[in-house]
């Protein structure tokens, strides 16, 4: 008997080890463990063995035998799983240098490098990103920015006025937003001072195409709100960003000037390293009219605001002549950045 029980446990390790396939040994592991297996049959015949120590003796051997046949078919498992999972990897292995040769085409448009980049250096001054609609209503473009109907300053932003109107809009006051300045109010209507965040974003006017004008372009909007904001802070954050957007060799300088939603209200340009200056945008302290529209105590906050040119800032970095030939698709103009 026990010769037998040796003789099946060799005859199932020799199979197993002969298994090629994840589904031979499978296979293997029903034929071999299973109730009607070698291994299994010759347990059946213990009974009839003449004394108890045979019996004994040959019951421990099946069991070993099946210990080792079990653990042999998980070994044999597991090497085979290997190798299927190395062929694998090898077979859907990616060659990434295959086009080290050949750079990738193309680049991001530079209004757009301007933009992220932009993004990048007031998330490092502490500001967040918000966003507004491109199609505004006339009273988050205008009217709670201190320029009611009639308002001469009205003539600086002349835009399209749309049929369309958004929910609680009258068609007809609806515009494609001449500024980002209306992202101040959304803002100031959803959250809660301290606000510091910057507005990027697309905006439209009826400007004539020139070197320094275009009727679609860019323009990324700030916003702080909160206690004894003055404008020593706002003078501070302009040049604070001019030094990390710029490099250390710029500065800035604010000029008086004049919006209906800032008070007072300043220009802000840049001076480049030969000594030339740059009208980059518009900035103020913003109006207790303003922070009221956007339901805000102007007794107990106070913010300042600005607005710049992003494709303004693009030409200026790249010193391109005309801001027009960043839209013209020539590609002896691309193939330069
Ligand atoms: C404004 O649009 C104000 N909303 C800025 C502001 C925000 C002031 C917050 C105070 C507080 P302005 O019209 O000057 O201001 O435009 C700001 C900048 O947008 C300009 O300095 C210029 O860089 C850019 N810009 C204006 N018009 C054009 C245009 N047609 N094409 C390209 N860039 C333009």
């Amino acid at each position: 008997m026990i010769d037998q029980i040796i003789a099946a446990r060799e005859a199932a390790l020799a199979e197993i080890d002969a298994a090629d396939s994840l589904e031979s040994v499978t296979a293997l592991d029903t034929r071999l463990l299973g109730k009607k297996g070698p291994l299994a049959q010759l347990k059946t015949q213990l009974a009839g063995l003449a004394t108890v120590e045979e019996k004994k003796a040959a019951g421990q051997a099946v069991n070993e035998a099946l210990q080792a046949t079990e653990a042999a078919i998980s070994a044999r498992r597991r090497l085979l799983g290997d190798a299927a999972l190395a062929a694998r990897v090898q077979a859907e292995r990616l060659d990434l240098t295959e086009y080290a040769g050949r750079p990738a085409r193309g680049h991001a448009h530079l209004v757009t490098q301007a933009w992220e980049r932009l993004e990048d250096v007031f998330i490092g001054l502490g500001f967040r990103i918000a966003e507004g609609p491109e199609v505004e209503t006339d009273w988050h473009n205008f009217e709670a920015l201190n320029m009611g109907e009639g308002h001469p300053a009205r003539g600086e932003f002349d835009t399209l006025f749309l049929d369309y109107a958004p929910p609680g809009a009258e068609p007809g006051h609806t515009v494609l937003r001449t500024h980002t300045s209306p992202v101040q109010i959304r803002t100031m209507l959803t959250e809660e001072p301290p606000i510091y965040i910057v507005a990027p974003g697309r905006v439209y006017r009826r400007d004539t195409p020139d070197a320094t004008h275009m009727p679609v372009f860019h323009q990324i909007e700030g916003l702080v709100i909160d206690r004894s904001i003055t404008l020593a802070d706002l003078a501070g954050t302009i040049e604070a960003f001019t030094k990390a957007f710029f490099g250390a060799d710029f500065s800035s300088r604010l000029r008086p000037s004049y919006f209906p939603f800032t008070e007072p209200s300043a220009e802000f340009d840049v001076q480049r390293p030969d000594g030339s200056w740059l009208e980059l945008g518009g900035c103020g302290m913003v109006h207790p009219n303003v922070l009221r529209a956007g339901g805000i105590d102007p007794e107990v906050w106070s913010g300042f605001a600005f607005g710049f040119g992003i494709d303004r800032m693009a030409v200026m970095r790249h010193q391109i002549a005309d801001i027009r030939d960043m839209y013209a698709n020539d590609l002896r103009f691309i193939e330069q950045f």
